[in-house]
Order: structure tokens, then C-alpha cells, then sequence
């Protein structure tokens, strides 16, 4: 078998469970070394340690709101890897604010992690990718970056910027052949999920399944295997861009 990320070093925020770590066992899975910033040390180490291949894993706690700890995660991570080639933002987080009683404060700590951390990881890790010619970025945004639901606000207002975000910095980097997309993911079975549908009423997920051409939603692997393509060679010409993952849901309309 070939693999398609030998010899890179791939950097995943918030990749101690979820998607995140999906991510992480495929790049694994296609040789990379991973290096894991996560701010949930217990679950993170938890993660690590079941892993097959966890000599080619650095796992730290961080907080990606902080640019202090991205420095630090990153000092470390090159020690251990060598420069940084893949990045993947993406650590976030949901958000159910009232646009009217919503704080300042509440405010900044939804695009803290759902969008600035995403330039704060960029900002570190571009000097080398720069220097090296090479390098992909992927952001995981959502499909709240193109329709988005009552209850979760300001959430599609900071995946909208994440994709904004993603356009600028492809353009900006491009002549260094370095490639930044979106991927969007739609419903996927995560703790994210699960702590949504724990707070609506019970038919909620079954609603939510039968909107879904394929009747289901996404297990996390299959939003893995979309961001390892996308930070792989194969995806070679391929920047600027959102993908969506979402089996279909964005296709249709009511009624
Ligand atoms: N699950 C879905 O249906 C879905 C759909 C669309 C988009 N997304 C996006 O996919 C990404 C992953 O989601 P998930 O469902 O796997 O979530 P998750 O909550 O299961 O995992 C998120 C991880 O990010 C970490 N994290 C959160 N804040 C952090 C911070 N400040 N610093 C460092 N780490 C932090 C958490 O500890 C956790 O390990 C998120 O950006 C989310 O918005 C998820």
C-alpha cells in the first residue's frame, strides 16, 4: 500500500476525541508523525495511549485561545517531528447564546476558539511551510458556514469567518505552493453532538436522521478521510476551497 502522508508532520488542535482524533488514526494510519495540542489533558492522554503507533505522537495540553500555548505546543512538537507540514484547525466548540443578552465576553470566547485560533495556528506554523515550499492547511469549519439553524447563534457567524478566513490565507500563501481549505462537516457522531441532543427534546435525532438522503450521519472517519486527502499530495491542486461532508443534507429543501 502506498502511503499518502509519509515523513509528514501533522499538527491537529483539539485532536483528543471527536473528529480531531479520527483525524489523528488516519494520519497515523498514512504514516505521518501527529502532534496534538488539546485542552482536555485527561481524555487526550486517555486517546494517546490506546494508540498503536503512539511513538509517533506528541500529545500536550493547550488552550488554542492563548497564543502563548500555541508557541509553546509548537516549540515542542518541532523538537519532536521536525517542522510542521499539515495543520488541521480543528478545535471548536458549539454555541447556544441569545443575541440579545449575550455578552461581550461570551462573544469573544466562541471566535477565540472557533475562528482566531485557527489564524493564531497559521501565524505559527507558516515560516517554515514558507521556507519549505510546501504545506496544507485545513480548517474545519461546518455546514453552519452556508445554512444554520435558530438556537446556536452566533456559531455560523465564526465557521462563516473560518471559511472567510480560509479563502484570504490561500490566496496570501499560494505562490509558496502552500494549500489552505475548509472542510465542512455536517451532523457527525461526536460528544458535540451528543451534548446538542441531550438538551432538545427526545424525536429531535430521529428529525434529524430523516433529513439525511442516507438516513444516517456522519461517524467521524468519514470526515477524517475527507481532511487526510485534503492535506495529502493527491490533493495537490486543490486550495481555496470548502468542502462539504455532509452526506447529501445540503442538497435538499423543505417539503
Ligand atoms: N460533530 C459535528 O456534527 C460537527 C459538525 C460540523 C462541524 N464540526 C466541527 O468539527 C470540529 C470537531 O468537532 P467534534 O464534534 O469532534 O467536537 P468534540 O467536542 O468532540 O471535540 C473537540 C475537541 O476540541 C478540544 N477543544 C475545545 N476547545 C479547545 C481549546 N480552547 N483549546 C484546545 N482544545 C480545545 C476539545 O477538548 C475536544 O477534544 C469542531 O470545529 C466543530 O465545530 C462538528
Amino acid at each position: 500500500m502506498v502511503l499518502r502522508l509519509p515523513n509528514q508532520h501533522i499538527m491537529v488542535t483539539g485532536g483528543s476525541r471527536g473528529i480531531g482524533a479520527a483525524i489523528v488514526e488516519k494520519a497515523l494510519a498514512e504514516g505521518a508523525s501527529v502532534s496534538i495540542i488539546d485542552v482536555e489533558e485527561g481524555t487526550g492522554r486517555a486517546f494517546v495511549a490506546g494508540l498503536e503507533a503512539k511513538d509517533r505522537v506528541y500529545f500536550a495540553r493547550g488552550d488554542i485561545r492563548l497564543a502563548a500555548d500555541i508557541k509553546a505546543f509548537h516549540v515542542e512538537a518541532v523538537k519532536r517531528f521536525g517542522p510542521v507540514t499539515g495543520l488541521v484547525n480543528n478545535a471548536g466548540r458549539n454555541s447556544n447564546a441569545d443575541p440579545v443578552t449575550m455578552t461581550e465576553e461570551e462573544w469573544d470566547a466562541v471566535f477565540a476558539v472557533d475562528l482566531k485560533s485557527a489564524w493564531l495556528c497559521a501565524r505559527e506554523v507558516l515560516p517554515a511551510m514558507i521556507a519549505a515550499k510546501s504545506g496544507s492547511i485545513v480548517n474545519i469549519a461546518s455546514v453552519h458556514a452556508d445554512h444554520t439553524f435558530i438556537g446556536y447563534f452566533p456559531y455560523a457567524a465564526a465557521k462563516s469567518g473560518l471559511v472567510g478566513l480560509t479563502r484570504s490565507l490561500a490566496l496570501e500563501v499560494g505562490a509558496h505552493q502552500i494549500r489552505v481549505n475548509a472542510l465542512s462537516p455536517g451532523w457527525t457522531e461526536t460528544f458535540l453532538v451528543a451534548e446538542y441532543f441531550s438538551g432538545q427534546p427526545a424525536d429531535t435525532r430521529q428529525k434529524v436522521l430523516d433529513v439525511h438522503p442516507m438516513g444516517r450521519i456522519a461517524k467521524p472517519s468519514e470526515i477524517a478521510n475527507c481532511a487526510v486527502f485534503l492535506l495529502s499530495d493527491e490533493a495537490s491542486f486543490v486550495t481555496g476551497a470548502n468542502w462539504r461532508v455532509d452526506g447529501g443534507m445540503g442538497a435538499r429543501f423543505a417539503g
